[in-house]
C-alpha cells in the first residue's frame, strides 16, 4: 500500500534525518518502529502524513505518488497523526481539540457525539471531555492527540511514541483499543521505543539507527 523508495530527507540546516530507506507497508500492517531519539521515527512518520517532503526518492501510495493521487486535505482523512508533542490548541477544550476536524468534513453532530463518547470512553478520558487542554496531564494530552487522530476513521494511523508518558495501566488498555483498530482493518505505524509481542499476531518492526534502516523484522 505504501512502498517507500530510496527515500532520503535532508533539513534546510544540512542535517540528513533519513538515508535511502526503502520499506514496504501493506494495507493492515502493524508496524512499529524503534530507534534511538534521533534515528529519524518522527521524520519519516512526517513524511507520510506530507507534513515534510523527500530530497530524495519517492513515497508511494497503491503504485503512484501521494498528492498526484488526492489533495492534502483528503489525504489528511485517510491517514491520522498523533504527534509526539501533540500540536493541540490548549485554550480549547478536549472536545473541542477532538471534534474540529470533523466538524470542518461537516458531519451530523449526533453522529459525531455518540463516536467521541466511544473513543473518550476506549481512551480512559470520559471525565476530561470539558476541560481545556491546558489543565491535562502529559499523558492525559498525548491521548488526546491519539483520539483526534483516530475519531475520523482513518485507513493509516500514525502514531508517535503514543505510550511515553502513560503509566502501565493505561498504556495497556490504549494499546488494545490500538490493536483493536487494526484488527479491524486500519494500517498501523507506531515509532516506539517497546515493542509488545502479541503471540497469535505476525510482528513486523524496524529499526532506524541515524536516519537509517538497520534492522528489519517481519515474522
Ligand atoms: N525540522 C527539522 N530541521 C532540522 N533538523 C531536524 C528537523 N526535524 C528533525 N531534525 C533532525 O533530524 C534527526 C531525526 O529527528 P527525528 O525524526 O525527530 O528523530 P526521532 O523521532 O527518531 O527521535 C535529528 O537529528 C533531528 O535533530
Ligand atoms: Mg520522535
Amino acid at each position: 500500500m505504501i512502498e517507500i523508495r530510496e527515500a532520503v530527507k535532508t533539513f534546510e540546516n544540512g542535517v540528513t534525518a533519513l538515508s535511502k530507506i526503502n520499506l514496504h507497508i501493506e494495507a493492515g500492517d502493524f508496524l512499529y518502529m524503534t530507534g534511538e531519539s534521533g534515528a529519524g521515527k518522527t521524520t519519516l512518520l512526517k513524511l507520510i502524513h506530507c507534513d515534510e517532503f523527500l530530497t530524495e526518492g519517492e513515497i508511494l501510495y497503491n503504485g503512484a505518488p501521494i498528492l498526484a493521487q488526492f489533495p492534502l486535505h483528503i489525504w489528511r482523512r485517510k491517514v491520522g497523526f498523533a504527534y509526539q508533542d501533540c500540536m493541540l490548541m490548549e485554550n480549547r477544550t478536549v472536545f473541542e481539540n477532538i471534534t474540529l476536524p470533523i466538524q470542518i468534513r461537516g458531519e451530523n453532530f449526533s453522529k459525531m457525539n455518540s463516536r467521541v463518547k466511544t473513543v473518550l470512553h476506549a481512551l480512559q478520558l470520559q471525565d476530561k471531555a470539558n476541560k481545556r487542554v491546558n489543565e491535562l496531564s502529559g499523558g492525559e494530552k498525548q491521548r488526546v492527540s491519539m483520539a483526534r487522530a483516530l475519531i475520523g476513521k482513518p485507513d493509516i494511523l500514525l502514531l508517535d511514541e503514543p505510550l511515553g508518558n502513560l503509566d502501565k495501566d493505561t498504556a495497556a488498555i490504549v494499546f488494545k483499543y490500538i490493536t483493536a483498530m487494526n484488527e479491524e482493518g486500519t494500517t498501523i505505524i507506531m515509532a516506539t521505543h517497546y515493542v509488545v509481542r502479541v503471540d497469535s499476531r505476525p510482528l513486523k518492526m524496524i529499526k532506524l539507527r541515524h536516519g537509517r534502516l538497520v534492522e528489519k523484522e517481519y515474522v
